[in-house]
């Protein structure tokens, strides 16, 4: 295992980073509170983007709405997103900003529970004693912040969970994962995988291969590298490996077939200096985006690829095919929705941007790259999800949050892809209602590739609460089998986890 990547070196970088961030002038009076902003009153959707109810959530019978739970449906659904966005009269300005909630959805007997609780960081608990925000985060800048010693100081623990050792990981990106009771979902502290890896980046979207075996990752694009993780699936690391010359572009997610790890450095990169780490990273239209693949077996095994200009959050599955050329589905788009649409949203205000298209690209074994086809129909995908028993396997389905409403910036259906026909079936929950993240969670004992349910969450805008959803993934355009609800409106979030009862 190659220690090169210190902590003093992520300290030193981050350091760079926030002297850089005294320069400009666009300051302040980028926060106010909610209520403030022209229109957030008229319009409805807006009520996603407020913060939580309250830091500690408890429903122990949701109400059921509809249906019933199918049989041989237990487990708990974990789900990460944004949920504190206001102190002291300030609103943070990017979505990305808001302090981490967790929550966990305990399915059984015909009962779902729902528990919901602020991941206690030190950013959190520092600024909760003092009651304003201390630190500026990806996209927003305080003033007068305090000195930060690393990344940990500003870490919001927000993105997404891995359950994993006995315990809840509550994953961010650019620094520790943060260890949950997984249970209560009480913060016991960060996560140090290895003592010279403290406050490391550890990224919230690591890969489970079929054995239980985790990769993830961690980027300092300051310095081009990244940081490898394997995991044991009891949750010990057991191998590490920094690759260097990893072009500076945000990678937020990456897709692992049976053999390799591919990482796509996009056209969003750190060129200059900023106010935020955000205003570091500049859109280049046209700089290709650099892929690397590594081998998973020897992780000097190295080769690259260029792909045309873009940008993506989310990668479907990953497969190699019977030449030896890698496969794989992505979300592909550009840097307009993390860039503005994110910061639009918190203003209460529509993004105007581009969609993300559902892509799917093949990398040669002859060293060529090319996206070979993107979707069209339908509008944005995101959110893509499979069947976990088929991660690095040329799998048929593909499930996706896509569609375009009018009635609010999100979207309202749960498609299902086809991939050997094309053919897409879709569920959609109707104008008022917000889709979130779905789960493909496979029946136990099932032999289809789509023999399961897809669970997620959804904000509905009448009635103002947050709806936990079941559906047949292979009939999901019959409609949930089960409906629960909440007494109260959860903020969007972005990712889950399930944990299935053995
Ligand atoms: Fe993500």
């Amino acid at each position: 295992m190659g220690m090169e990547f210190s902590r003093r070196m992520v300290l030193k970088s981050l350091a760079a980073g926030t002297a850089l961030a005294g320069f400009g002038i666009n300051a302040a009076a980028q926060v106010s509170t909610f209520d403030s902003y022209a229109g957030a009153q008229q319009k409805p959707w807006t009520l996603g983007w407020r913060s939580a109810p309250a830091p500690d959530l408890a429903t122990p019978d949701m109400k059921l709405i509809f249906g019933s739970t199918p049989k041989g449906l237990a487990g708990t659904f974990y789900r990460n997103g944004p949920a504190m966005f206001e102190r002291d009269g300030l609103r943070v300005n990017h979505w990305f900003d808001g302090d981490g909630m967790v929550h966990a959805y305990h399915i059984g007997d015909s009962k779902v529970s729902h528990t919901g609780r602020m991941v206690r960081t030190s950013k959190y608990l520092r600024e909760e004693k003092t009651g304003r925000f201390l630190v500026s985060g990806l996209g927003t800048k305080i003033e007068n912040p305090v000195p930060i010693t690393g990344p940990d100081d500003v870490n919001v623990a927000n993105t997404s969970v891995l359950p994993i050792g006995g315990e809840l990981l509550a994953l961010w990106e650019g620094g520790s994962a943060y260890r949950l009771d997984d249970t209560t979902l009480e913060t016991i502290g960060t996560k140090t995988w290895a003592p010279e890896l403290k406050g490391m980046p550890f990224s919230a979207h690591p890969k489970v291969d079929v054995d239980g075996t985790v990769w993830n990752f961690g980027q300092d694009f300051f310095n081009n590298r990244i940081i490898i993780y394997k995991i044991s699936p009891k949750g010990k690391l057991v191998g590490m490996k920094l690759l260097k010359n990893v072009p500076g572009g945000m990678i937020h997610d990456f897709c692992m077939t049976k053999k390799h790890l591919v990482f796509v450095a996009p056209s969003f990169r750190v060129t200059r200096r900023g106010d935020t780490i955000l205003d570091m990273f500049e859109w280049l239209p046209n700089k290709n985006q650099r892929v690397i693949v590594v081998e998973k077996d020897n992780l000097d095994n190295r080769r690259e690829y260029d792909l045309p200009p873009g940008f993506q959050f989310h990668y479907g599955n990953a497969w190699e095919d019977k030449f030896g050329d890698i496969r794989f589905s992505v979300c592909m788009g550009g840097s307009g929705f993390i860039e503005n649409g994110a910061r639009a949203l918190m203003r209460g205000e529509t993004p105007n941007i581009n969609p993300s298209r559902l892509a799917h690209v093949v990398l040669r074994k002859t060293g060529a790259a090319q996206i070979e086809s993107i979707l069209d129909e339908r509008a944005t995908h995101e959110f893509p999800q499979f069947n976990a028993n088929y991660q690095g396997q040329n799998s048929r389905y593909l499930y996706t949050v896509g569609d375009s409403s009018h009635a609010h910036p999100s979207q309202p259906s749960m498609l299902k892809h086809d991939l050997k026909t094309g053919a897409i079936s879709a569920h959609n929950y109707g104008a008022h209602e917000i889709v979130e993240e779905h789960l493909f969670i496979a029946r136990p004992g099932g032999v289809r590739e789509d023999d399961g349910w897809l669970i997620g969450t959804s904000l509905n805008l009448k009635t103002k609460t947050t709806r936990l959803n079941v559906l047949d993934a292979a009939h999901l355009e019959d409609g949930p089998l089960a409906v629960f609800e909440l007494p109260y409106a959860l903020p969007l979030g972005f990712h889950g986890a399930w944990a299935g009862k053995t």
